[in-house]
């Protein structure tokens, strides 16, 4: 990420921030946004701006970050409701509808955002696109052992598939122990009807389609920060 790219993440980030009042439980989101998103927050935290807050880490990555700059951190089975939930996303379509999970961390963060009352995501406008399934594939985390089926309807679907692997050409496995499979398809159509299908195929354990979750979009472009509302 080039320093233009990492400012504009940064005010994304501090936009959100202005959002963040005491006695907040958040939810952390996970990837380089959501990174400066905890970065930003351990630091008026730390000065004494905002108390008595705590969040719900969407990775192992972000809980560590979160342990190392001194965010109090809790679980969803001790406050299971959330106030905000925070995080970025790979695609943003006009109506607030996201491809998630570049990271790999997209069950926890479908998890984390369907938990809290509101759902802010943060980007910078490289992410803005016309119809999902522009700029990358959609992940798909499945249970190892039903790889063989869950790519078979995938591919029924019109998708392509292809299992994601480590730099070392091991599988990646997810903070949850799952694999996942990047599957290009055409741009999406219809993300509603997709997810659905995708959903139902046995072994399927979360997607990347994030749709109807977003409460707003913060945008950070070289003119400025503007919010998208649902
Ligand atoms: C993590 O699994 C993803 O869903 C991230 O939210 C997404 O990849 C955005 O990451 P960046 O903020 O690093 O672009």
């Amino acid at each position: 990420m080039d320093s233009d790219g990492a400012t504009l993440k940064q005010q994304a980030a501090a936009a959100a921030l202005e959002h963040v009042v005491d006695g907040m439980v958040l939810g952390l989101g996970s990837g380089s946004t959501a990174e400066a998103f905890v970065t930003a927050l351990a630091a008026r935290h730390a000065a004494g701006h905002v108390r008595d807050i705590c969040g719900v880490p969407t990775s192992e990555r972000t809980a560590a970050l979160a342990r190392r700059l001194g965010v109090p951190l809790t679980t969803l089975e001790q406050r299971p409701r959330l106030d905000l939930a925070i995080d970025g996303a790979d695609e943003v379509d006009p109506a607030l509808q996201l491809i998630k999970g570049r990271g790999g961390a997209l069950l926890r963060e479908k998890v984390v955002a369907a938990s809290a009352e509101r759902f802010v995501v943060i980007v910078d406008d490289t992410k803005l696109v016309d119809r999902l399934g522009q700029r990358m594939p959609l992940p798909v985390e499945l249970v190892a052992f039903a790889t063989p089926l869950v790519a078979r309807r995938l591919q029924h679907l019109g998708g392509t598939p292809t299992l994601r692997r480590t730099s070392a050409g091991d599988p990646f496995i997810t903070d949850e122990g799952h694999v996942i499979l990047d599957t290009q398809f055409a741009p999406i159509d219809d993300p509603e009807a997709l997810a659905a299908h995708i959903a139902a195929i046995p072994g399927v354990a979360a997607h990347g389609l994030f749709v109807a979750l977003a409460s707003a979009v913060i945008i950070a472009e070289p003119t400025g920060v503007r919010w998208r509302r649902r």
